[in-house]
């Protein structure tokens, strides 16, 4: 069955080097379908380029993040959930896509929420893995995005079932999970949840300031250059 992994990401220095390092684990993976969506109100041709290179098989969609929703420049990064009208439309073009048609094995597939930010093991693609938490065990469903996945045919049998960008902090993969499944119907995976196999990276935001300065001065880099 296919993988269908679904991609918020957002125009930002570091773009490409995330979606490159992602791209390059993906390339190794039978049977992954990318779903690439950008934080955008068009498609960017940074993004459609890459992709169109990638050498895999991808869809592209776009939607931007309502304003009072996005996160702003000096914002904590907790402050407002990211990522959430992106990871909904991924589903709502698969629940389109993949809607009851002649066609056999169309409906079977698994769903995966991949930041572009994060380390992914290829051995993830293997797994289904659930997490060990400390922070707020309490949650309907105490684990991160990178650390489910669910059943295409699941989620096309529960058509309302998304993310709820009004969840409270840390309750985002809850609001989408209650719709779908209990708590005790999800299947540990990774030798029963003993190996971890995806890292929360962040990469560093570059320094700009030099290059600032020269641009006041005229005197930037090519701003031809693609970055
Ligand atoms: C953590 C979790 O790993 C996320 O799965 C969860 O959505 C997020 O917290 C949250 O609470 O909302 P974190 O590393 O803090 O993620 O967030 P980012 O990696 O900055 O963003 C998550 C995804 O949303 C990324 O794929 C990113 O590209 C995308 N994003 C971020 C946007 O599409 N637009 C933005 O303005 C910011
Ligand atoms: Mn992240």
């Amino acid at each position: 069955p296919t993988i269908f992994v679904i991609t918020p990401t957002y125009a930002r220095l570091v773009q490409k080097a995330e979606l490159t390092r992602l791209s390059q684990t993906f390339l190794h993976v039978p049977q992954l379908h990318w779903i690439v969506v950008e934080d955008s109100p068009h498609k960017t041709p940074l993004v459609t380029d890459f992709l169109m290179k990638s050498g895999l098989t991808y869809t592209h969609l776009h939607v931007p993040t309502a304003k009072d929703r996005k996160l702003q420049e000096d914002d904590p990064s907790w402050l407002k959930p990211r990522g959430v009208e992106q990871r909904n439309e991924g589903l709502r073009w698969l629940r389109e896509d993949r809607r009851p048609q002649p066609g056999e094995g169309r409906q079977r597939g698994v769903v995966y929420f991949a930041d572009d930010d994060n380390t992914y093991s290829l051995q993830i693609f293997e797994e289904v893995v659930r997490f060990h938490t400390g922070w707020r065990p309490s949650r309907p469903f105490p684990m991160d995005m990178a650390g489910f996945a669910v059943s295409l045919k699941l989620v096309l049998a529960n058509p309302d079932a998304c993310f709820d960008g009004e969840a409270p902090m840390g309750f985002l993969e809850s609001s989408f999970l209650k719709g779908l499944v209990t708590m005790d119907e999800l299947e540990p995976k990774a030798d029963n949840c003993s190996k971890v196999l995806v890292w929360h990276t962040r990469t560093e935001k570059p320094k700009m300031k030099r290059e600032e300065a020269l641009q006041a001065q005229g005197l930037g880099s090519d701003p031809t250059v693609e970055v």
